[in-house]
């Protein structure tokens, strides 16, 4: 028995020695990312023509790169979108990197599928404003998108086409191999010690980030209301008002003086300035954030989460001021730009038929 006895002291000495006497349960970290299947090369190739072609807008000026930059995370870097020329959009663009994960689309999930969200953009009249049937006619013309739709789909271009290879192109846009996720994979080396300091923070009951930012995504893709605050131009300029109150009246909804969110299409007042959790791979590249870009920098992001968000009646009880040092806080910051992989360097091509 004695020698029995001693190893276990000894192993229980060792535990406490590595976690120290205050740490609690171990931490729970999500599953890796998992690969995603394999798209089809000649849709692909159909699908990225399509993403980077004006055409596919009213007066041939916007196309989906315009606002989804390749070089900027395929965000924009702007609080609000750019819009369709002369008017103003009323919401942050999203990045694209791995939505291809995701089931719920928009900021407010008013989409289920990327192949659904895609044709959004088209006919919005404050993004590129075309209708689609008229697309189709147009590409229908234009003999090398033919040869492209016949390859990649073996028939001419339809509306379901179109979206089924924008989408396969998005599926493309992955990040997985971030530090963070080397890590995941057991590569303990892959994160500094400060970076994993702010991984236990994240995960930890010290920042109880993990609670939302869950899942191999680091999304829940639920809906939260975080209190951030309206940016006061989207009440006071005409143009933002006109889009937001278009677009809830295409909701059926009668004009507001707020995005309502996830309320526009759940129509719970509890959920009401709710917004679906972001996903934060690649999330040091897509500043600024939120719904409104309204906050600029990380440690903005952080700085809001530590005082427990912003002011809302209907805010998250998830959110309690968090009391962080400013250790704590830059460590937070350093597992947050862990979170920064490579993606496809992706061009433009050449425009089909131009
Ligand atoms: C005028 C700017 C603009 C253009 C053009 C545009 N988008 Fe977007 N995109 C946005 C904005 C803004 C949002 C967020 C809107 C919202 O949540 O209501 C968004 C959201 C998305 C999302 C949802 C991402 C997520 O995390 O849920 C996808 C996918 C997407 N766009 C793909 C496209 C595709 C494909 C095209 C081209 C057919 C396109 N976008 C054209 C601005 C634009
Ligand atoms: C109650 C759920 C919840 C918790 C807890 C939470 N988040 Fe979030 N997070 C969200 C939601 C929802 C948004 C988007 C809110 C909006 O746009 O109004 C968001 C946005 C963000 C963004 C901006 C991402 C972007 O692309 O705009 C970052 C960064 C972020 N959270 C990091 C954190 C960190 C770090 C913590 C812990 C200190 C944390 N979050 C805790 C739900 C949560």
């Amino acid at each position: 028995m004695r020698p029995l006895l001693h190893l276990s002291g000894l192993l229980l000495s060792c535990l406490l020695l590595q976690s120290g006497p205050l740490a609690a349960q171990p931490l729970q970290l999500p599953e890796p990312l998992e690969v995603l299947p394999q798209q089809d090369p000649a849709k692909v190739e159909l699908g990225r023509a399509l993403f980077f072609d004006r055409r596919l807008s009213g007066d041939g000026t916007v196309s989906c790169a315009v606002c989804h930059i390749p070089d900027e995370a395929f965000a924009d870097g702007q609080k609000i979108s750019g819009a369709y020329p002369t008017n103003k959009h009323w919401r942050h663009t999203n990045s694209l990197l791995n939505v291809g994960y995701l089931d719920v689309f928009f900021w407010d999930g008013r989409s289920r599928s990327l192949e659904d969200q895609a044709l959004g953009p088209i006919h919005s009249s404050f993004e590129m404003n075309l209708n689609p049937r008229f697309l189709v006619a147009k590409l229908r013309e234009i003999p090398e998108y033919q040869e492209l739709f016949v390859k990649a789909c073996g028939g001419g271009a339809t509306q379901e086409r179109i979206l089924d290879s924008l989408a396969a192109f998005e599926r493309t846009l992955v990040v997985n191999d971030s530090p963070f996720d080397r890590y995941l994979r057991g590569e303990d080396e892959a994160l500094s010690a400060q970076a994993k300091q702010g991984l236990e923070i994240f995960f930890g009951p010290r920042g109880n980030c993990g609670q939302c930012h869950s899942g191999p995504l680091l999304s829940d893709q639920k809906f939260h209301n975080l209190g951030v605050a309206e940016l006061p131009e989207l009440i006071s300029d005409p143009q933002h008002r006109t889009t937001r109150n278009f677009f809830l009246g295409e909701m059926g909804l009668p004009p507001m003086e707020r995005d309502p969110g996830y309320y526009a299409i759940s129509r719970r007042e509890k959920v009401l300035g709710a917004f679906r959790t972001p996903p934060l791979r690649q999330v040091e590249q897509s500043a600024p954030y939120m719904h409104n870009g309204s906050l600029g920098s990380l440690s903005e992001v952080i700085e809001f989460f530590n005082r427990g968000g912003g002011e809302d009646p209907n805010k998250s009880k998830l959110l309690k001021p968090l009391g962080l040092n400013e250790d704590e806080k830059q460590a937070l910051e350093v597992f947050l730009r862990s979170l920064s992989g490579s993606y496809p360097q992706v061009r433009a091509p050449r425009p089909p038929g131009l």
